[in-house]
């Protein structure tokens, strides 16, 4: 059986969007982990982090993505720091065709609006933060099986790319 396509990368770049286009184009379900914790928990990503904390919210997010994983026939947008941790990024290695989707934190700027929504950049400085967020993640976002560059391609042309790439894999 074919492997689940996964998509991983920075907050904002796009890949629940382009994992939906991905599924329709392939004919695969789309599943998008973050939306999945929110509802297993009946709460929201932001609320989650504010009552329980990260550590939480990262032990709730290895146990779903994980389990998630297992789906068949799927396109899964993993959350933006599922990546980092090790027993996630085993499995989706071991089991998955990963896809980094890289767009440069000036285009992450403008992307991101919704900032609010996304505890770990609820800070003063957005800029600054995410450029420290994207160094200290972007070699281990490196491993995945594909690095997409998303900054001057189109979203139609990504998915066709993507989707190119995963069907001859
Ligand atoms: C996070 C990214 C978010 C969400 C949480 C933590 C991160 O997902 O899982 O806020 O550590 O990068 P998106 O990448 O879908 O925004």
């Amino acid at each position: 059986m074919k492997k689940n396509l996964v998509l991983t990368g920075m907050m904002g770049v796009g890949k629940s969007s382009i994992g939906q286009s991905l599924a329709k184009k392939l004919e695969m379900t789309f599943i998008d982990v973050d939306k999945i914790i929110e509802s297993e928990e009946s709460d929201s990503i932001q609320d989650i982090f504010k009552k329980k904390g990260e550590n939480y919210f990262r032990m709730l997010e290895q146990r779903i993505t994980t389990n998630q994983i297992k789906s068949t026939n799927s396109v899964i947008a993993l959350g933006g720091g599922a990546f980092i941790n090790d027993e996630i990024r085993k499995t989706v290695l071991k089991n998955c065709i990963s896809f980094w989707l890289d767009l440069s934190t000036d285009f992450l700027l403008l992307r991101i609006t919704e900032y609010k929504k996304r505890p770990l950049l609820n800070k003063p400085n957005l800029k600054e933060t995410l450029e420290k967020i994207y160094q200290e993640r972007k070699s281990i976002y490196a491993l995945a099986n594909f690095k997409i560059n998303c900054n001057k391609i189109s979203k139609v042309e990504l998915v066709e790319k993507i989707a190119t790439l995963y069907v001859s894999k």
